[in-house]
């Protein structure tokens, strides 16, 4: 598919966005460029059990529809235009209201009475894809009760290739298949709970500087920065979580705001019609991050679906659709077979997770926690009651509290762990305590003050209430009469000494924090600036080391920090890395501290110094037309490049603490009988209805119409509006042929060829709990694939047991064919190669008892 010759014509960018208005006059001629893939395949739903019925329903009611309908289905009615952070226009003749799509993953942003769940990256140190599952259906409860369409979540994008990046956290670790796991989970629990989950931000959206153009008003960029990304790893690293969200059943889609190879995601052609559509198969609707719709036609070409928020940029109240989708459908510049697509994707959706039964009033309101207000916020129209303040908590908070504690990892414990009935505790840091602004204080938690329990930015969701862990090591105190003092302020370092050295037990709590780039944290941009501590953590940690011999450390945070310069001290004897737990922290950590819990494994390589990861994010652009940022490194992301490059960390990917004691006894590996490869042939469906046959006189709006100040409407104006002129903007011939195209050989089903998850081997493996304490562990299992150019091991599987003290387990994983192949960008197509593979079971990364040949 991919042409030899890149032609200025193959990027989407190139010949759309120019034509759309954006500049390109002068703009350096870019090495990266993407290949055209058109046309957009159509969904059917064909074959698929899952979805067939969702799309006989679908296809019934968008035959109903007129051309208006369809576009209002697929276009966002503009920022801040009604209650939900995005919002499409409505069918009222056939009773479907508009959409509302709510942020964030972590619970229902804006919402009162509605949850703080844990951040991705604590779901993901659990490694227990049942808990992802029961967070998400949780979640997916929370927004249904609210009146939520669409839950903006799950998150593999950021994966967490810079440690840095300001968005890792929202994600579920980063290791393709970890982050792959738990994106399904998550989606299955969303979507069984009635909501349409979203799968984000594809792709490649690594870093959040100069992810837009106007982000930082000091350093205009003309362009957002072009993710420029090899095929190889865009298939084995980026693009492998959303395969399995698609499997998985996915709803929906959300395009990024960066480029990649030069093309924006929300209109790169080979990302989305050739990679997702066609070889994933995806049967949902994509739509777009928030103002990353850079075009009309060249977007609706490439295979987005709806437009959000609906207007060009916020407030800019004109759109690239609405009525100029209308018009461009009235002109042929988008074929009338594309428009049936995206609403007959975005109604399949909405069936398949049972809207249709499960919807409720929106009873929330993005914009405001007042009880009344306007429903329409920007045009002040329709006051009312736009809070109903339904409470949608149901009993999360004991889930929320099982999680954050299960997804603490300890790191180093020389035996202080678990507490048993100090008699005098301490505690230090501000992370211990309340924000004094209250637990909502700074806008999308843009802030550090107090306890850290989740990142900033539209990821985000109101605190209920925030146990802090000075909170709950106090409650516990009281129970068990045990002394408790605190200092929490992180520069009264003579406070410390002093109450230091009266306690048996010094718990010292520690932050860093990161967030969305459109906030700026202490000069940070979203993106970290360092990997180190914030509010002077590591002077506190060696201030109270150094006046008690037993300093037990607790680190929020959203990823790695770097620990060389305290971890080592004879008088820490314990370190914890907490994540960000959500509304219960303090509960949960004390859970972890006392032992109630069993805690769990890192989702990512805590490294001896930041240059050991072998990547840089660009904090300065290298170009300011479109900076260039070549993740050349990234099929070697996280542990695959200290395990290639011989580079020792602190701590390795999959490591952490278990207060039992394991021994991984036996292996065995049984080849089962499954059939060969074979390249799937076939083509994508074909289109029915290629005549539009309304005229533009019936698309003007009605009589009487009102207009709701600012809003996108389907409707024209005019009928001059119409504007067939035909010297517009016109894709190439390919996007529109309406007999489909052919079905990529890694393609064929969701999730790509179905034979890729043909199980070729399954292992046995025997774990003994050899500790005096009933335990959980989870037994990780890598593959090597064995050529020269591949990574040295790679995750495959992974499963938490908990064992009886004394007892053991047989943990049987199957080894698919995906889980031995490799990209081979010659032949499109995933192949295993004839290199030996083994297959490593331990309980790390790097510890990895059991090895054997897969022959
Ligand atoms: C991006 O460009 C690289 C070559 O530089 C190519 O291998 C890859 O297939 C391209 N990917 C996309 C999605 O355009
Ligand atoms: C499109 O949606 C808007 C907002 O819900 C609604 O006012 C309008 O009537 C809808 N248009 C059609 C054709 O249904
Ligand atoms: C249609 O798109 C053009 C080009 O982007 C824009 O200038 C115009 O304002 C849009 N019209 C409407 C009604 O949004
Ligand atoms: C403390 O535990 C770490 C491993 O967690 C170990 O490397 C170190 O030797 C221990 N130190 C002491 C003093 O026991
Ligand atoms: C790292 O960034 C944090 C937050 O901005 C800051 O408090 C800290 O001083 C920085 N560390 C170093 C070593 O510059
Ligand atoms: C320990 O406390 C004393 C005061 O009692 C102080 O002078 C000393 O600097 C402290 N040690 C460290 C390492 O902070
Ligand atoms: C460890 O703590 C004790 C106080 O309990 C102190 O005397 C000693 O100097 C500390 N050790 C170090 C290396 O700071
Ligand atoms: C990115 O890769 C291209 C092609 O190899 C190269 O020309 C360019 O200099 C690289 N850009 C950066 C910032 O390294
Ligand atoms: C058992 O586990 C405990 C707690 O992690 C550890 O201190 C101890 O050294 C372990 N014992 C053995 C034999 O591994
Ligand atoms: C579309 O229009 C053409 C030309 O008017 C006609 O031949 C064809 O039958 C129509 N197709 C459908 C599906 O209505
Ligand atoms: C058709 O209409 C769209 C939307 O207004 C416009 O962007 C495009 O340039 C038009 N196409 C032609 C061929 O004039
Ligand atoms: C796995 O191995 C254990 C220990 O040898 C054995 O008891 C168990 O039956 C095996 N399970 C399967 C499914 O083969």
């Amino acid at each position: 598919m991919a042409p030899t010759t890149h032609t200025v014509l193959g990027g989407a960018v190139f010949l759309f966005s120019a034509l759309a208005g954006a500049k390109d006059s002068g703009a350096p001629n870019f090495y990266h460029h993407s290949p055209p893939a058109y046309p957009a395949p159509i969904g059917t739903g064909n074959g698929l059990p899952e979805w067939s019925e969702a799309y006989s329903k679908a296809q019934a009611i968008v035959a109903q529809m007129t051309l208006a309908e369809k576009v209002n289905l697929t276009s966002g009615t503009g920022w801040e235009s009604e209650q939900c952070v995005g919002n499409t226009g409505s069918v009222p003749r056939l009773g479907i209201r508009g959409l509302c799509l709510q942020d964030s993953p972590l619970g229902v942003r804006a919402g009162l009475y509605s949850s703080a769940f844990p951040a991705g990256v604590t779901i993901a140190s659990t490694w227990d894809d049942g808990l992802a599952y029961r967070r998400g259906y949780a979640m997916g409860a929370e927004h249904r009760g609210k009146g939520v369409d669409v839950q903006l979540g799950p998150v593999s994008g950021p994966l967490g290739l810079f440690p840095e990046g300001g968005r890792n956290w929202e994600g579920a670790g980063s290791d393709p298949y970890l982050s792959g796991i738990g994106l399904a989970a998550a989606v299955r629990g969303i979507q069984d709970a009635g909501v349409i989950a979203c799968a984000k931000h594809y792709i490649a959206n690594e870093q959040e500087h100069w992810r837009q153009r106007g982000e930082n008003p000091d350093v205009p960029i003309e362009e957002a920065l072009s993710s420029n990304v090899d095929d190889r790893a865009m298939h084995e690293v980026f693009a492998w979580p959303f395969a399995d969200a698609v499997r998985a059943g996915v709803g929906s889609i959300m395009c990024s705001y960066n480029q990649i190879n030069n093309s924006y995601g929300c209109q790169n052609s080979e990302l989305l019609n050739g990679i997702l559509k066609n070889e994933l198969g995806f049967q949902g609707f994509v739509l777009s991050d928030w103002q990353a719709q850079h075009a009309g036609v060249a977007t609706a070409l490439a295979g987005l679906d709806m437009a959000m928020p609906g207007d060009q940029v916020f407030l800019s109240h004109n759109a690239y659709w609405g009525s100029n989708l209308t018009v461009a459908v009235l002109n042929g510049s988008v074929p009338i077979w594309r428009l049936d697509d995206m609403a007959t994707r975005i109604m399949a959706s909405f069936y398949k997770v049972g809207r249709d039964k499960t919807q409720v009033p929106v009873n929330l309101d993005a914009w405001t926690t007042d009880v009344y207000g306007y429903q329409h916020w920007f045009a002040k129209e329709n006051y009312g009651i736009i809070n109903g303040n339904v409470d949608v908590r149901g009993a999360h908070g004991a889930l929320i509290r099982e999680i954050a504690a299960k997804g603490t990892v300890i790191l180093k414990n020389n035996g202080s762990l678990p507490l048993g009935r100090p008699r005098q505790i301490a505690v230090f840091g501000s992370d211990a305590t309340d924000n004094p602004k209250g637990p909502n204080g700074c806008e999308d938690r843009g802030c550090a003050d107090g306890t850290v329990a989740m990142g900033w930015g539209s990821g985000t969701a109101n605190f209920p209430y925030l146990i802090s862990p000075l909170t709950a090591l106090q409650n516990k105190a009281y129970q068990d009469n045990t002394v408790i003092q605190w200092v929490v302020d992180d520069y009264a370092i003579d406070s410390m000494h002093n109450v230091a050295k009266q306690a048996d037990t010094c718990l010292v709590f520690v932050k860093s924090q990161a967030g969305e780039g459109y906030l700026t944290v202490d000069g940070n941009r979203g993106d970290r600036n360092n990997l180190t501590l914030w509010s002077n953590g590591e002077q506190v940690i060696k201030t109270v080391a150094g006046n008690c011999s037993n300093t037990i450390v607790t680190v929020h945070a959203p990823g790695p920090v770097l620990m060389e310069e305290w971890i080592d001290h004879p008088n820490i004897t314990a370190v914890l890395f907490a994540g960000l737990p959500g509304q219960e922290s303090g509960n949960s950590i004390v859970d972890v501290l006392y032992g109630f819990i069993e805690p769990g494994r890192l989702p990512f390589t805590i490294a001896k110094s930041a240059s050991d990861y072998g990547v840089k994010l660009m904090y300065e652009p290298d170009n300011l037309y479109a900076p260039q940022q070549n993740l050349t490194n990234a099929l070697m992301i996280d542990y695959r490049h200290f395990d290639k490059n011989n580079i020792e960390p602190r701590f390795e990917f999959g490591f952490g603490l278990s207060y039992s004691n394991w021994t991984y006894k036996s292996i065995t590996v049984r080849k089962t009988s499954a059939g060969p490869y074979t390249p799937f042939v076939g083509r994508t469906p074909a289109a029915k209805n290629t005549n539009v046959t309304e005229s533009p006189s019936s698309l003007l709006f009605p009589p009487g119409f009102h207009k709701v100040a600012a809003y996108i409407y389907p409707f024209l104006s005019s009928t001059s509006q119409a504007g067939l002129s035909g010297d517009g903007e016109h894709g190439p011939a390919d996007a529109y042929d309406p007999s489909g195209t052919p079905t990529r050989p890694a393609g064929g089903a969701p999730g790509g060829n179905p034979q890729l998850y043909d199980v070729l081997w399954q292992v046995n493996v025997t774990v003994a709990n050899t500790g005096k304490r009933n335990g959980e562990e989870v037994v990780q299992l890598y593959v090597s694939q064995g050529e020269q150019d591949d990574p040295v091991r790679v995750l495959r599987g992974f499963r938490r047991v908990s064992v009886d003290a004394g007892q053991w387990t047989s943990v049987i994983f199957d080894i698919t064919r995906r889980d031995v192949a490799r990209w081979d960008v010659v032949s499109q197509n995933w192949v295993v190669s004839s290199a030996k593979k083994k297959v490593y079971v331990g309980r790390s990364s790097r510890d990895l008892p059991l090895v054997a040949d897969l022959d």
